[in-house]
């Protein structure tokens, strides 16, 4: 992409900490035309897989950002579980899958959980950034902050290359976002709560050079109920990722002290597989697992994201999913304030919509970290299916949302039961507050470029809007209004039955199989226009203009 000359004008946005969430802030931000400054205490890229699963709705996220196909590229799919049995470990006890891949279809084109080490992740988003033109900045840290009404005054140290000395500025910005982990000061500067409980699981967990060791196998000797050692392939040949945890390792700070000891805890482990060679460690660490989140995820001009507002346990691989998901729900909103076209107000709705989720995110982790206490080896223990896939995380009761259908049963005496922040029915109605569906086979009316889909129309820099209808008198309203607004804000898409297309002066695509038909059918299909937020949800979903005029309204300023 080119870079804008807007981009290159002082930041007024900071964010502490590069890891997935700080990084894909900035890359939403940038893809908004807002400058950035992003800094990372560490001084190296980072090192080592982490948390290597990610989820359906994480891919959707990336294909907005536009790094979906080298995410996918750069990792693999996921393997077969393979429980060995104990005691002795040589012997399999049992192969499952985690996940059932499944096809992409229509609506949903990356159905499936895929593995990609986190830092393969932050290689590709490092990557994207600098075709912006913004390194992330190495080796600063944020130390302090102190708020004031129109701005952020922060205390930044920087290591000096070549001694030991820190250098210190004093600077300020409008917004701080604190992406600095479950370690962060941000967190604690702002004085959010952070409660929760410390379980009493520890884990060693690292990344190692091994040879002899099939790679098409997830290996997993012993269970949580005692010890057990789980050895992961990962996309990097010859490297597989490791965790030692379970209730009776209790020798776990002894065993993770140095390379001698965790060698031979390994190898005795896991049965002295015969053919199994350690070659080196690349990286190791001792965790122990919390679960907690703050009680808001602001205060002021300063916002904390992912780790650093929620930890949980690794069961569920949702951490840095979820990670993803704060920040992309920050981005566009923090965009539109910076930039003087949307309310402060609007930044009330980051915590407003995330909330929710991650407290039932957080039951839900503790839900299978329960069920695989009760039953080690059982199927419900392992599996990375359903709601885990986060497609159906919504935000249906947020203030911002429009729902015509839904409040118009309301006013009938029938409203709609409350229903789970975290999982709603992925295919059905698809109702405000959802995740946006793909929908493939839409074709121009001349027919000369080939097909495109719904996620190759959404923008991650602007809203659009979908207005189903076959006849001029149904959409000129819609897109008189809408053409009111910047096409920088608010892009209008006219969607037509195939065999209806004709030309007009907005965008026009026929829906040549009726997929998009299928995936956003509502109540009624004549009421037929839906607003997709850059985040890829849907904000409004109406069949009269006043409520349009509503949604924008609550969304952007005048
Ligand atoms: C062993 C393990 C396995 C996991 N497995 C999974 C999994 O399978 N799936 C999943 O979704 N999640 C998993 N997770 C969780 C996942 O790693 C985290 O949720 C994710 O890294 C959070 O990303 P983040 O960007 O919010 O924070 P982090 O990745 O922790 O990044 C925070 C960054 O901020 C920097 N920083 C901190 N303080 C400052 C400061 N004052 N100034 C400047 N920089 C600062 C840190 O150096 C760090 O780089 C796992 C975690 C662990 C430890
Ligand atoms: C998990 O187990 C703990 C302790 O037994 C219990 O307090 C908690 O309610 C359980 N949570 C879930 C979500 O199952
Ligand atoms: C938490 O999870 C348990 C089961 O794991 C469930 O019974 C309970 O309803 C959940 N609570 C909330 C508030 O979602």
């Amino acid at each position: 992409m080119a870079i804008d000359s807007t981009l290159s004008s002082t930041p007024k946005i900071l964010i502490v900490g590069a890891g997935p969430s700080g990084l894909t802030l900035a890359l939403s931000l940038l893809r908004n035309g807002v400058p950035v400054r992003i800094i990372e205490k560490t001084t190296h890229p980072r090192i080592g897989q982490r948390g290597a699963g990610l989820m359906p709705r994480s891919f959707e996220v990336f294909g907005l950002l536009g790094i979906a196909d080298k995410v996918i590229a750069r990792g693999r799919s996921i393997m077969k579980l393979r429980l060995w049995k104990m005691p002795g470990g040589v012997e399999v006890l049992k192969e499952m899958d985690m996940q059932t891949d499944t096809d992409p279809t229509p609506s949903i084109p990356y159905p499936n959980m895929r593995l990609c080490g986190q830092n393969n992740l932050d290689a590709i988003m490092q990557a994207e950034l600098k075709e912006y033109g913004v390194s992330v900045e190495h080796g600063v840290r944020l130390d302090s902050f102190k708020q004031f009404p129109d701005h952020v005054q922060v205390k930044l140290s920087k290591q000096k290359l070549s001694t030991e000395e820190l250098e210190h500025e004093d600077t300020s910005y409008d917004y701080v976002v604190g992406c600095d982990g479950a370690k962060g000061v941000v967190r604690k500067l702002l004085g959010l709560t952070f409660l929760g409980q410390t379980t009493e699981e520890n884990f060693v967990v690292g990344d190692m050079k091994l040879e002899g060791l099939s790679d098409d196998r997830w290996h997993h000797w012993g269970d949580i109920s005692d010890i057990f050692t789980g050895i992961r392939p990962t996309e990097d040949t010859g490297v597989f990722n490791f965790i030692i945890g379970g209730t009776k390792f209790e020798n776990h700070a002894e065993v993770a002290a140095n390379d001698e000891v965790l060698k031979s805890f390994i190898e005795e482990h896991t049965g002295n597989q015969k053919d199994m060679k350690i070659k080196e460690f690349i990286t190791y660490g001792h965790y122990r697992t919390n679960i907690r989140m703050v009680n808001k995820f602001w205060e002021g001009r300063v916002f904390v994201a992912g780790d650093a507002a929620h930890i949980h346990s690794p069961t569920g691989g949702q951490g840095l999913n979820t990670g993803v998901q704060d920040a992309f729900n920050l981005g566009w909103k923090l965009s539109l304030v910076t930039k003087g076209l949307s309310p402060a107000s609007l930044l009330d709705t980051y915590n407003e919509e995330r909330l929710p989720v991650v407290a039932e995110m957080l039951n839900i982790t503790t839900g299978i970290l329960n069920a695989t206490r009760a039953a080690p080896t059982g199927d419900d223990a392992w599996k990375r299916t359903g709601a885990l896939k986060q497609l159906g995380v919504n935000y249906r009761w947020s203030s911002i949302i429009v729902d015509e259908p839904k409040e118009r049963l309301a006013q009938e005496g029938k409203p709609h039961c409350a229903t789970s922040a975290y999982y709603v029915e992925v295919g059905g109605e698809v109702q405000a507050g959802d995740r946006a569906p793909d929908a493939m086979a839409l074709a121009r009316p001349s027919r000369r470029e080939g097909t495109t889909s719904l996620f190759k129309i959404f923008d991650a820099s602007r809203h659009t809007v979908l207005i189903f209808s076959d006849r001029i008198e149904g959409y000129q309203p819609f897109l008189s209004l809408v053409k009111a607004y910047p096409s920088e804000l608010v892009r209008p898409i006219l969607i037509t039955s195939a065999g209806k297309g004709f030309s007009t002066d907005c965008d026009v695509f026929v829906d040549e199989e009726g997929h998009a038909q299928d995936a956003y059918r509502g109540p009624e299909c004549t009421s037929g226009v839906f607003v997709i937020r850059p985040d890829g949800v849907v904000g409004a979903r109406v069949g009269n203009v006043d409520k349009l005029v509503r949604y924008f309204k609550g969304v952007f300023r005048g």
